[in-house]
């Protein structure tokens, strides 16, 4: 019998014509129609199936770095989880999944929450987000920068919330006696860090939160990780609470919160 020649798609049987999938090919190029039951000789080598890893699901895949694969193997939609979202059309640099932990984090933490810390603010979506759920929960927004929201582009939006009053502009790192002072007013603090240098970050701020605080560490496991912490640090920080490691682990969000107890 002369060999079939395969197309990308599978091949046809002589018999009836019916179109055969690869997977019906034996190792040996045998293969029966599925259709008729002729046995078909298939020429071309047939690639083998990949078998898909278990143990790589639920992992960030190292070729989109921005993908999670769940367990039922279906990425999550390129978009949602993508670092650059906006917040009422103003530039963020948080994903659409990170904004869902925090409307969950109001919900539940925010009552007893009288001032909201960020440590790095960029184009001020986030911010406005950040500034509007303050409003709302009648808490303090500040945030600190070196640079102007503004200077990106100043809207309606930043305006409407008063950014620029709410700043503290200049070198964050060298406002920490600052912060450190905020922090010890009555009532909970939560502290946003996303700056430049979150090692640094979480070093200086984790000592200085008093019971109820939350310190939200964002791009851990990509600017900070577990074991480049010292352990003087997670002694200071200690007793602590982790909250919404599922979401960061499941959704990407990327922020490790540390409520402290
Ligand atoms: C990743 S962005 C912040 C993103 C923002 N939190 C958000 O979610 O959209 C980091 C910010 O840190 C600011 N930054 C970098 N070095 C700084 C410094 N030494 N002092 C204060 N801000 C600094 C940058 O200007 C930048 O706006």
């Amino acid at each position: 019998m002369e060999p079939l020649r395969s197309n990308e798609k599978g091949f046809l049987c002589p018999g009836c014509g019916v179109l055969q999938g690869f997977e019906a090919v034996l190792p040996t190029g045998w293969a029966k129609c599925s259709n008729c039951g002729a046995d078909i000789l298939v020429r071309t080598k047939v690639k083998e199936k990949k078998i898909k890893d278990d143990t790589k699901r639920n992992k960030i895949t190292p070729l989109s770095k921005r993908w999670i694969r769940r367990s039922d193997n279906t990425a999550i939609n390129k978009v949602i989880d993508n670092p650059n979202c906006s917040f009422l059309g103003v530039q963020s640099d948080q994903p659409f999944t990170a904004f869902y932990v925090w409307e969950k984090f109001f919900l539940k933490y925010g009552k007893k929450m009288q001032r909201f810390i960020e440590f790095g603010c960029d184009t001020g979506g986030t911010s406005v987000y950040f500034a509007l759920q303050c409003l709302n929960l009648e808490a303090q927004y500040i945030g600190f920068d070196r640079r102007k929201p503004e200077v990106y582009k100043n809207n309606p939006t930043k305006r409407l919330v008063q950014l620029h009053k709410k700043m503290v502009y200049g070198n964050g790192y060298e406002k920490a006696k600052q912060i450190k002072h905020i922090i010890q007013d009555d009532g909970r603090t939560v502290i946003f860090a996303d700056c430049i240098d979150k090692p640094w970050e979480f070093k200086m701020f984790a000592p200085m939160l008093k019971s109820g605080d939350i310190l939200a560490m964002h791009d851990w496991d990509r600017a900070i990780k577990d074991e480049w912490v010292e352990p003087e640090t997670m002694v200071a920080l200690t007793p602590y609470r982790l909250l919404y490691e599922e979401e960061r682990l499941g959704l990407n969000t990327l922020t490790k919160f540390f409520l402290k107890e």
